[in-house]
């Protein structure tokens, strides 16, 4: 990234990948400012030489001082689960839609910001019928509550930036893997295979297995918000993948062969709101961007796996 960022505003830069995104720019010399609630991040997450704000996106107070003096906006706080959101959907409506209306509110107040990137998801896309990579041009049609509050959250982004002359970008993430990721029953398949399978517990698997899902490594994903931040490029989607299809099979395969455990795993219905195939084309970010992921998923697991493991697991 070229030196075009003196000071950043990072929401939910306690979290998973906003703390991995935390630390790359912190490597390139940039000062970083967070905004997080701590309500799934952790202050242990923050790195040395960040500042956090522990407060909320959509309070005023909190919002004004998380911008202040900042000259781009780095948006990924969010209530992430895609299960629960049919039960939680005033609560992510909140947090996803209102809170990014809030927070670009405060940005465009402050004056000083000149460029805001905020994070969608896959799960703004239709299903698509096969395990291609599908473009940014494949029909929005969520299916879930989450998938809801992430499209009006990347139209939000581009129409008030647009109007108060700023610059924009929205990177659609697919599935994010690496360490650091809190466990939760109902995020990250990756962390909640290891977790139970390290405890001893059954893995259930909804529907049959061979959902498709393209799953890219967090340092991967910091790297493309960085290029996003320095991009010449404004108004623009992304998406931020792989282009490679694993089935949740694969995975679980491939993670208890890691553990050394034979024990099959129980499928049970396939839940609501989950996508039947859902793997990134990246051309558009290999070429506005420069985005270029370097793991696999295959030859990443091994590491991913011990990094993840429960401390009192790992031999
Ligand atoms: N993990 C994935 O596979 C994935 C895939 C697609 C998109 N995303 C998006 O990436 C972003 C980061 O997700 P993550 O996986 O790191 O999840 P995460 O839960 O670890 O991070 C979200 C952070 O936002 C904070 N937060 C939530 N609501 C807030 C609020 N109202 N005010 C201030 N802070 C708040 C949380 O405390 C947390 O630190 C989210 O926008 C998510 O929708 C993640």
């Amino acid at each position: 990234m070229g030196v075009r960022y003196r000071r950043v505003c990072l929401t939910g830069g306690a979290g998973f990948i906003g703390s991995h995104v935390a630390r790359a720019l912190l490597a390139g010399g940039v000062e970083v400012r967070i905004l997080d609630n701590l309500s799934t991040g952790r202050r242990e997450n923050v790195p040395p030489g960040a500042e956090l704000i522990a407060g909320d996106i959509l309070d005023p107070g909190a919002a004004d001082r998380a911008v202040d003096g900042c000259d781009a906006l780095l948006h990924l706080a969010a209530r992430v689960a895609i299960r629960s959101s049919f039960e939680f959907a005033v609560e992510d409506t909140m947090a996803n839609v209102v809170g990014t209306a809030a927070i670009i509110r405060a940005a465009i107040r402050a004056g000083s910001v000149r460029r805001i990137v905020t994070t969608s998801s896959m799960a703004v896309y239709a299903d698509a019928p096969t395990a291609e990579p599908i473009d940014e041009t494949h029909a929005v049609e969520p299916i879930s509550p989450y998938g809801v509050s992430k499209l009006a959250s990347e139209r939000l982004t581009h129409t008030m930036a647009r109007a108060a002359k700023l610059e924009s970008a929205v990177l659609r993430l697919f599935n994010t893997y690496g360490p650091g990721q809190a466990f939760s029953p109902y995020v990250g398949v990756v962390t909640i295979f290891v977790n139970q399978l390290a405890a001893g517990e059954k893995v259930i698997i909804y529907g049959d297995g061979e959902q498709a899902r393209d799953f890219v490594h967090v340092s991967d994903v910091a790297r493309a918000f960085l290029l996003a931040l320095g991009s010449d490029s404004s108004g623009e989607t992304f998406n931020i993948g792989t282009g490679r299809a694993t089935s949740v099979n694969r995975v679980y395969e491939l993670i208890a062969a890691q553990l050394g455990t034979g024990q099959p795993a129980v499928h049970v219905d396939a839940v609501p709101g989950e996508l039947r195939y859902s793997v990134a084309d990246i051309a558009k970010a290999r070429r506005l961007l420069g985005y270029s992921p370097s793991h696999s998923f295959e030859e990443s697991i091994g590491e991913v796996v011990r990094e993840i493991l429960p401390a009192g697991s790992r031999e």
